[in-house]
This record gives structure tokens, sequence and C-alpha cells, in this order.
């Protein structure tokens, strides 16, 4: 019978195994070159943009450095509010103007809205797009559509898809529950979200959770989205801020390497394994005083002073890439993918 002790060396063993695979078959630097031509969808027109890939906002890491290459390589890059850090994030934006002539975008994550004022912030910064997350879509989308930016509404389930249409929002970034960060405990996948919302919507959507690559892209489009969002490829980016110990993490990770938080009380979330992590992957209830100071893990690489927000699709990405080669690269494999659909047509 296998002990305890052996069954976790032989746990250690696999995953150490995972990590040398997973370098081995780390695919080689995209060796088409030049940029793709521009592919068109719903999304694009209504966006400005060449291609339907959009930079995840996220806390202290969708900041002007990583939004700007994405905007520049003809994506959409999306600048953060979570962090609460509303000055910084205003030069941020100043910034953003700097590095490219590109569309952009910001996000509103009503979970951590403190200052009341946050629309009337968004809407005086002159951006034209905005994806309202973690709360109501009644709350801001009214007022925000009045100021005249273009509003898609982040949602985990049909029933909240069908509220933000309800309250007028012009697309949908619909987000699965293998996604990093926060989400509705009772989570559901992507392959399964997309689909059933596409089923039962007209408005644009943005497919989120688990996308990485043109191949995953594909599955998004022909799950019913117009463009894909990618989170944990963004972080694990040449141009992303935080510390090389979380890439190297991401890089290392197998696809069970992150763990669920809070799936029987709020707010869920999907973060990267570490001992503090597993530690916490068994507890009724994490309190946010667990992320700590969430900078000394994002900048200062300790990765156990705080929790690394990420999805499983860390399990897929292999090396750390300039954004510009990760997003035309998903549009070459992309345009593959569908070629190769076409012959089942
Ligand atoms: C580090 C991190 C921080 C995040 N912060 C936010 C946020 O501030 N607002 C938000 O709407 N989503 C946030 N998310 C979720 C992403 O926007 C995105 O939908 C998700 O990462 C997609 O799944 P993926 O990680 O598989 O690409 C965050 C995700 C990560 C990994």
């Amino acid at each position: 019978m296998t002990s305890l002790s052996s069954a976790t060396s032989l746990v250690r063993s696999d995953s150490a195994l995972r990590t040398t695979v997973k370098r081995m078959t780390t695919a080689p630097a995209s060796s088409a070159t030049g940029r793709p031509a521009p592919l068109k969808t719903r999304i694009t027109e209504m966006l400005g943009i060449d291609y339907p890939i959009v930079q995840a906002p996220m806390g202290w890491i969708a900041r002007a450095q990583l939004a700007s290459a994405v905007s520049n390589a003809g994506g959409l890059g999306i600048i953060e509010t979570s962090s609460g850090e509303l000055d910084t994030v205003r030069n941020e934006i100043i910034k953003m103007r700097e590095l490219t002539d590109k569309p952009f975008g910001v996000n509103i994550a009503q979970l951590f809205v403190r200052d009341p004022s946050i629309v009337q912030f968004v809407v005086d910064q002159g951006v034209k797009f905005v994806t309202t997350s973690a709360g109501d879509p009644t709350k801001y989308t009214a007022q925000l559509k009045d100021a005249g930016l273009t509003v898609f509404h982040v949602v985990p389930t049909l029933a909240s898809a069908l509220k933000a249409v309800a309250a007028g929002v012009d697309g949908l970034v619909v987000e699965g529950g293998e996604g990093g960060g926060f989400k509705n405990p009772r989570d559901v996948s992507t392959m399964v979200l997309v689909a059933l919302i596409a089923s039962k919507v007209d408005v644009p959507i943005v497919a989120a959770g688990g996308i990485c690559d043109g191949r995953s892209m594909a599955a998004g489009f022909a799950l019913g989205a117009h463009a894909v969002q990618m989170g944990t490829r963004m972080v694990s980016a040449a141009e992303s801020p935080v510390n090389d110990n979380w890439k190297n993490a991401i890089i290392a990770a197998a696809e069970t390497d992150t763990v669920f938080l809070n799936r029987f009380s709020r707010p869920g979330l999907r973060a990267l394994r570490t001992e503090r992590t597993n530690r916490l992957e068994h507890a009724d209830h994490v309190d946010m005083s667990e992320f700590g100071t969430a900078t000394d893990l994002y900048f200062g690489g300790d990765m156990e002073s705080s929790i690394a927000l990420t999805g499983q699709v860390a399990g897929r990405i292999e090396s750390v890439r300039p954004v510009a080669e990760i997003l035309h690269e998903t549009i070459r494999e992309f345009r593959a993918v569908a070629g190769e659909f076409a012959q089942y047509a």
C-alpha cells in the first residue's frame, strides 16, 4: 500500500516531471514574421482595433507599460482601477497617451470601488471604452452610456448576462471559472458559459478564461464569441511589470496548479497554488486580509507573502514572450485553425 509520505513524494515528482516536459516542449519563438492582416469582427469594428484580443484588467499590473504594448500590437489595452490608486491611474492614462495613439479602455471592478466618484473619474479621463465587473450592471451602465462611453459588463452566469443586456450594455465579457482572479463561487467553465450566453443574447461577446493562443481563441469563437480576453497570458508577458518569480511560477505550473478559494463563501477567487494558498484552499472563509500587501508578491517576488491571482491556463504557458509576438502568433494560429475547420464544412 502506498504510504501518505510516498504518495506525497509521487505527487511532487509528477509535478517536477510536468515542469521538465513543459520546458522540453516549449515552442520556438514565432518563425513567421511581420504583422498579420487585421481580423475584422463586430468587436474590432466597434472598438477600432486590428485584432479581437483584449488584455485583461488586473490591479497594479494593467498599467501603461503592458496596456500600451497591447494597443500598439493591435489589440485593446485596458487600464485597471481595482488597485484603488486613482492618482497613479490618472498618471498611467497620461503615460498611455504618450506611448500609444491607439484605442484603449479602463475597467471599473465594482467590488473594489472605494471612491464614489469613480464614474466621473473614468469619464474625465476621456476614454471611450469601459468594462465594468464584479458587481451590479444596473449601477453604472446608464451613467457611462450617457457620457458617450461603450460599456461591456463582465458576467459569470446567464442570469447576470441577461441583467446586463437589460441594463443596456453594448457587449459582454463572458468569463469562465478557469480564469484567474475574483470569481462567482458557483463557477462555470468557459466552454459551457460562452455557448450558453451566445445562444441567448445578441450583443457581442468577449470570451475570457483559459485563452492564451490561437487555438483557444478559435475555441472561443466556435462557442460564439467575437473577441477574447487574456489575463494569465498577459501577467506572464515580457512587458508585464510583475516580478520574474511570478512569471516563472506560471511557466512551471501544471494545469492543476491553481486553487479556488472561498468556494462556499465570498468573494470566490482563483489563484496560483503556493504553500499559502494550498493551506487556504481548505478554509471555510478566506478573509481579504490574507492578501497582505499584494505588491510584496507582485513586485517584490515573495510568492508566499500574498495571493497570486492566476488561471488554469498557466498549465499551457511555456515561456515569457513579448506582447506583440503573443498577439501576432495568436492571430496566425487562429487563422490556421480556422483553415483546419474548413475541411469539415
Ligand atoms: C492577476 C489578475 C488580476 C485580475 N484583476 C481583475 C480586475 O481588476 N478586474 C477584472 O474585471 N478582472 C480581473 N481579473 C480577471 C481577468 O480580467 C480575466 O478575465 C481573467 O484573467 C481571464 O482568465 P485567464 O486568466 O484564464 O486569461 C484578474 C485576473 C488576474 C489573473
